[in-house]
């Protein structure tokens, strides 16, 4: 990671801006579990890889860091997920209670249905085992569990195209977030286009939604947004915030299970096989969950920035200084001796539940800021891919992962397209 050449900054910064997922899985390759200083990207990015090194930065207890989002701020505004101190702690409590109360037999009920209708209509639009991108119809039913069981409003006042609009207004803030100004793309792209046109279907439903909100559930979480201090809060700002923190990270989470396990049709039917003699429990689906955000870690990366000189170990940082915490890094450096790379569930001791489990991996932060949603999204994603293996066997023509498309979550380029074929 030497030399400051103009040609090798070029380079970095050229690998960055076109797939940081990937760029983030070859420092994972090239020097597993190691901080590193990327002294041609932002000023001497610094990329922390080293799981120590990662929960020193993300806990703050030296209060060091503030939270770095870039580009989704400016798409967005302030919110619970990009506010600090006590801005977030008021705008903490607004939603935290809603997002921890759903029981895990209501998550299961609700997600089940949404998934299994999910499920149908794929097979419907598909029934000759043709391939059928299944990113759209994931991401849907997916913002229709969260609609419905946190914030507690009807999934079908939000238009069906917003799940993938909201897409295009993070790829584009993802892309500027490693694109320095000089390269900024300008504004008459496609994907500028279509980040607008998400922005303004975003704006609509929210206006249908806060018109309409007397007549839904009394108390519920869009209600509280409205009625809280108008003063510390940017109402679409914290809505959109939190529709897209909690669907489009799940989602992405489901589509790599189902893409992982359509590569592996043994473990669809191993899985198939305990649900029915367990009365519709499985380990190993556990494993498999946990295995999948391990390796594909949703959200792959988390931004700080320091707002005051400090040294920790090997890491100095400066005022000012830009900080990744390359989750793909921390996760695969955990295992660097044990075939990191590969789709490995038995690498978990055969007893493991998803939860002990995945405190070896830091797919969902660490620290203060830690997700809240990480229960809610497990019973999901369980709930998800029972429904869909219940239904249906799938395979796959791609044989590797491709290029990756980062914009909340990370996603394969184009999509992942599976062959269904129905089992009931
Ligand atoms: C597989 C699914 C999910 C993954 C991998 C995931 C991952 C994460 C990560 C890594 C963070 C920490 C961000 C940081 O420290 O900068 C986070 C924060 C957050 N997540 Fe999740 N998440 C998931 C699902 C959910 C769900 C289902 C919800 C809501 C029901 C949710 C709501 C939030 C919120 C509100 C925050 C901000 C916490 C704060 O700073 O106050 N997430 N998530």
């Amino acid at each position: 990671m030497n030399g400051t050449s103009a040609q090798a900054q070029s380079q970095v910064m050229q690998a960055l801006r076109a797939d940081p997922t990937s760029f983030l899985y070859s420092l994972s390759r090239s020097h597993p579990g190691k901080d590193l200083v990327l002294p041609n990207a932002f000023g001497g990015l610094r990329v922390i890889q080293n799981p120590a090194t990662a929960q020193w930065v993300l806990s703050n207890k030296d209060k060091v860091f503030e939270k770095y989002v870039g580009f989704h701020k400016s798409a967005l505004g302030r919110s619970r997920l990009t506010a600090d101190g006590a801005d977030w702690r008021y705008l903490r409590d607004i939603s935290q209670e809603r997002i921890l109360a759903p029981s895990s037999s209501e998550i299961a009920d609700v997600a089940g249905k949404e998934f299994a209708a999910a499920a149908d209509s794929l097979l419907r639009a598909a029934p000759e085992g043709d391939p059928v991108l299944i990113d759209d119809a994931i991401d849907v039913a997916a913002m229709r569990v969260l609609c419905r069981l946190v914030f507690k409003i009807p999934p079908d006042m939000l238009s069906n195209t917003l799940a993938q609009n909201l897409r295009s207004i993070f790829r584009l803030t993802t892309m500027a977030n490693w694109t320095p100004s000089a390269l900024m793309p300008d504004s008459d792209t496609d994907i500028a286009r279509s980040a607008q046109a998400g922005f303004q279907q975003l704006q609509s439903d929210f206006a249908r939604l806060r018109e309409n909100n007397s007549g839904f559930a009394e108390d519920n979480l869009l209600a509280r947004i409205l009625n809280a201090d108008p003063e510390r809060t940017d109402p679409l700002a914290e809505f959109a915030t939190l529709l897209v923190a909690g669907y489009e990270t799940t989602a992405s989470a489901i589509t790599w299970i189902l893409f992982s396990l359509a590569r592996a049709p043994s473990l669809q039917e191993a899985v198939r096989a305990e649900l029915g003699q367990n009365d519709g429990e499985s380990i190993l689906l556990h494993r498999i969950i946990a295995e999948a955000l391990r390796l594909f870690p949703p959200v792959p990366a988390l931004g700080r920035i320091a707002n005051r000189e400090a040294i920790k170990g090997d890491l100095r940082v400066q005022r000012g200084q830009r900080i990744v915490v390359s989750l793909v890094g921390v996760n695969l450096g955990k295992v660097a001796q044990e075939k990191p790379f590969a789709f490995h569930p038995d690498r978990f001791a055969q007893d493991d539940t998803t939860r002990r489990a995945l405190t070896s991996a830091m797919s969902f932060g660490h620290g203060q800021r830690v997700c809240p949603g990480a229960n809610f999204a497990i019973k999901e994603i369980e709930s998800a891919v029972i429904a869909f293996l219940q239904r249906l066997a799938f395979r796959i023509d791609a044989t590797t992962i491709g290029q990756i498309e980062w914009g909340i979550s990370m996603r394969r380029k184009n999509g992942t397209q599976l062959r269904l074929s129905s089992l009931t």
